[in-house]
Order: structure tokens, then C-alpha cells, then sequence
């Protein structure tokens, strides 16, 4: 098939046709970025490399994949609930790997809260997944347990979202190949900070799948989450801001350390904390 006729047939996604976990694995996460940032972190906070990753809240834990084929010595345990999105990432993802990478991951159905591992080097928690916990005492618990299985020099690598229109209800869409994400800030309530987000996608024949993902989390502000973190025994977080693209006004993508963030409408930031 040709480059041509590939690129036509993407572009004949409708809603009947596609699969929401591959336009999710499309929209949002970039595993290259998260395996190189992984080490980055782990050079600069611990001066060497990481060997052993938990993702928790893995979903189709494609980023423990990543993580496995990003090298030899590499192993992961991916953590999830829901066996249904375990079993589509078996499908999808866990096919990717060869019969000796696949050994080096192990796929856990089970609560982040009570899954028993060894001593992790680097637990990650990414697309704000952690949000799901809506009370002070039950993130704390969370990143407790987190804290108690890290190895003596682990880190515990986490992301969050802010930004003045975090706060607000309001639809935010971009145009990928052959289809549009939509991230639907369905409701927001100032006296709890919970929130209501939806992802849609809509195809180019008009049709959309509407709500194919639900959040129904509580957004946990920078600070907030450092004091958790801190209280709970982590020695040290560091907060990663993006920087500005100066042409476009938009995140470039590269995250730095930093005390200063700016005021901006949205941004994501990522969080590395020092057992
Ligand atoms: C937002 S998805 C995250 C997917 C993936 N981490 C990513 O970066 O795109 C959240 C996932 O957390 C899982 N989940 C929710 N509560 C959990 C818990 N207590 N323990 C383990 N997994 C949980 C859900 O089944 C869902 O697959």
C-alpha cells in the first residue's frame, strides 16, 4: 500500500469505525517523551539510570511498553483497574514486544492502593490520573503507599493541568490526522475544585463519539500537590514548566525545573518527587 493510500483511508475514520483507546493513544500521550524524560529526571536528581518502572493508572500501558523497548535492561509493571482496557492494550500494545522484551513486563489488574511490588525504581502517574482522588487524606494515601515502595533513591514522577481556564467550563478542540479531539470541561465546582471532563472525537463524515472518555476528578493545584507530597516522607519535588515556543506563544515542549511559573490560560506541568 502506498503512502497515498494510507493516508486516504485515515482519512475515512468515522465514529462506527474507530476504536476510542487507539484515537486516545493518538490524541494524547507521546511514550517517546516519557521514557527520554524518565531518564533526564532520574540523571539529574540521582546522577545515574533508571531500571524498574510501575505505571500506575497504565490503561493500555503503552508507555510501559516504551519502556521496555527503550532498553535492554528495562523492565516495567503496569497497574490498572479496569480489565477491559488491560485486555485491549494485550491486543494492541503488548504485541509490539518480542517474546524476550514481553518478559520484562509484568501487567497487574489491580488497585494502585493495595498492588504489591518490589521496590520501584521510578512510579509514574501520568494523565492525571490521580485526580480520581478527591479528598486530602486519600491522596495522601496514595502517594504514601507510592513513597513506601520506591527504592531508597526512587522517584515518583506524576503530571498535573492548571491555568485560569482549567477553572472554567469551556470545549478546547485539535485537528489530528483524519480526526478532532475534543477535551470538554464539562463542569467545574469553585466550592469543591471537582470537575467533569469528557473527550470526544469527532470524524470527518460529521459523525462524533460522544463522552468516550469521563473524568470525574478533583483538580489539585502545584501547590497542593508539593505539600502532599512533601508530608507524606518525599524529600525533595521539583516542579517542570514548559517553556514558550516565542513564534506561537505556545508550549515548546520542553519542561525545566523551576521556582516561577507564568499566569497562563492552560498549561501541563510535570512533578518529580525525591524519596
Ligand atoms: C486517565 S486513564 C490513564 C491512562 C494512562 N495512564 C495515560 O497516561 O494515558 C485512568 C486509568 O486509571 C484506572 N484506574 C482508576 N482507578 C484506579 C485504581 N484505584 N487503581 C488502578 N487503576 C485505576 C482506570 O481504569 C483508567 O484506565
Amino acid at each position: 500500500m502506498t503512502r497515498k493510500s494510507t493516508k486516504a483511508r485515515r482519512g475515512w475514520r468515522t465514529a462506527a469505525t474507530s476504536d476510542r483507546h487507539e484515537l486516545y493513544e493518538l490524541a494524547v500521550q507521546n511514550v517517546d517523551f516519557e521514557c527520554s524524560f524518565i531518564d533526564r529526571v532520574m540523571k539529574t536528581h540521582r546522577s545515574r539510570l533508571p531500571r524498574t518502572l510501575r505505571e500506575d493508572f497504565c490503561g493500555t500501558f503503552a508507555a510501559s511498553v516504551g519502556w521496555v523497548q527503550h532498553r535492554k535492561t528495562n523492565t516495567a509493571i503496569a497497574v490498572d483497574l479496569d480489565p477491559s482496557v488491560l485486555a485491549w492494550g494485550r491486543g494492541h500494545n503488548l504485541t509490539k514486544l518480542n517474546a524476550e522484551q514481553a518478559k520484562r513486563l509484568d501487567i497487574r489488574n489491580a488497585d494502585v492502593l493495595k498492588v504489591k511490588t518490589p521496590a520501584m525504581d521510578v512510579v509514574a502517574a501520568w494523565n492525571f490520573s490521580y485526580f480520581l482522588f478527591k479528598s486530602r487524606a486519600a491522596l495522601m494515601a496514595y502517594f504514601r503507599k507510592v513513597h513506601a515502595d520506591l527504592v531508597s533513591d526512587g522517584l515518583f514522577i506524576l503530571d498535573a493541568y492548571g491555568g485560569s481556564e482549567a477553572f472554567t467550563e469551556v470545549e478546547e478542540e485539535r485537528n489530528l490526522d483524519g480526526f478532532t479531539y475534543i477535551w470538554d470541561q464539562n463542569k467545574y465546582n469553585p466550592i469543591t475544585n471537582e470537575v467533569l471532563n469528557y473527550i470526544h472525537f469527532r470524524f470527518p463524515d460529521g459523525t462524533e463519539m460522544r463522552k468516550a472518555f469521563t473524568y470525574d476528578w478533583r483538580l489539585w493545584t502545584l501547590p497542593e500537590i508539593q505539600e502532599a507530597l512533601l508530608e507524606v516522607g518525599f524529600k525533595k519535588v521539583t516542579v517542570y514548566w514548559e517553556g514558550t515556543d516565542q513564534k506561537t506563544g505556545e508550549g515548546n515542549g520542553v519542561f525545566r525545573p523551576t521556582r516561577t511559573g507564568e499566569a497562563c490560560a492552560g498549561w501541563i506541568a510535570y512533578l518529580v518527587a525525591e524519596k
